[in-house]
């Protein structure tokens, strides 16, 4: 099977690291242009351009909060300005909120303040809610496009701790995904999203149990969004894929 992605422009948030940032190197050398967009500016302008030095004139930095609509739409239009199209939409940016705010695991779901939640929802369910109303636009009108969101498997089988991403990352995302699978069928635009497992994009993912035995290299993930985007995958739409190693068939998770 054989991959080409050349004259495409490919989006991800959440690019200054972990799979959105091996999403974008490896579609550039697929020959797509990307958009690299991120909260920390100065990660993903670093970033970037370590990429532009092997294929330059096809990356773009974009500072963006995806907490915030006008952001995200000034990010939009940045990247359709520069590459005159956005083929592919990557929501990557997230993550659990005890581990992304430094709060202490041991805190109990009552009294862990509301903005704790309010920050998770708002990146982890929002921000991808923002991103695929703004970059509807555009598919809309190319005629064409595939979002991938991004679920979990956290949000598949709960989290006493991080509740709010859980929420945000299961049926919320499955809502959303099938919701505009069915809205951009009759315009040519594919939605899926993808829920893993355990990534190794830091080394503490390897505590979490799988059936397979281990967790995923972060390559797994991208080659797995790489096909989702391809025309290999033309028939695929509204669906949610779990890629997690097996770790919803464990009854032990322990
Ligand atoms: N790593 C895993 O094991 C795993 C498992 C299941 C799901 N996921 C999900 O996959 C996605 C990518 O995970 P990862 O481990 O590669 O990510 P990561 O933690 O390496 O990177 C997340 C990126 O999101 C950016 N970000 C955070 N808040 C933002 C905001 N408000 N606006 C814009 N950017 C923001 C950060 O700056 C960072 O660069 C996340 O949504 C995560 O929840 C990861």
């Amino acid at each position: 099977m054989e991959f080409d992605f050349t004259g495409k422009t490919v989006m991800m948030t959440g690019a200054a690291s972990g799979m959105a940032l091996l999403s974008a190197q490896e579609f550039a050398k697929l020959g797509a242009n990307v958009a690299m967009v991120d909260i920390d500016k100065e990660a993903v302008e670093e970033k970037a351009a370590e990429i532009e030095k092997d294929f330059p004139g096809h990356v773009l930095a974009i500072e963006c909060d995806v907490r915030s609509y006008q952001q995200v739409e000034a990010a939009v239009t940045a990247a359709y300005d520069k590459f005159h199209s956005i083929d592919v939409m990557l929501n990557l940016a997230g993550g659990a909120e005890y581990r992304m705010l430094h709060v202490d695991y041991n805190i109990e779901f009552p009294d862990c303040p509301i903005e704790v939640f309010d920050w998770s929802l708002d990146v982890n369910l929002k921000g991808q809610f923002y991103f695929d109303h703004a970059v509807m636009k555009v598919m809309r009108e190319q005629k064409s496009g595939v979002i991938i969101n991004i679920g979990s498997i956290t949000g598949e089988e709960g989290c006493a701790s991080n509740v709010a991403y859980s929420t945000a990352k299961s049926a919320a995302m499955n809502g959303l995904t099938k919701s505009l699978a069915l809205y951009g069928a009759k315009y040519g635009i594919r939605v899926v999203c993808v829920a893993p497992g355990p990534v190794l994009t830091r080394p503490g993912m390897a505590g979490m149990k799988t059936a397979l035995g281990r967790a995923a290299e972060p390559q797994e993930l991208v080659d797995a969004f790489i096909f989702l985007a391809s025309e290999h995958s033309a028939f695929t739409t509204g669906v949610n894929f779990l890629i997690d190693g097996g770790r919803n068939i464990l009854r032990n998770k322990e």
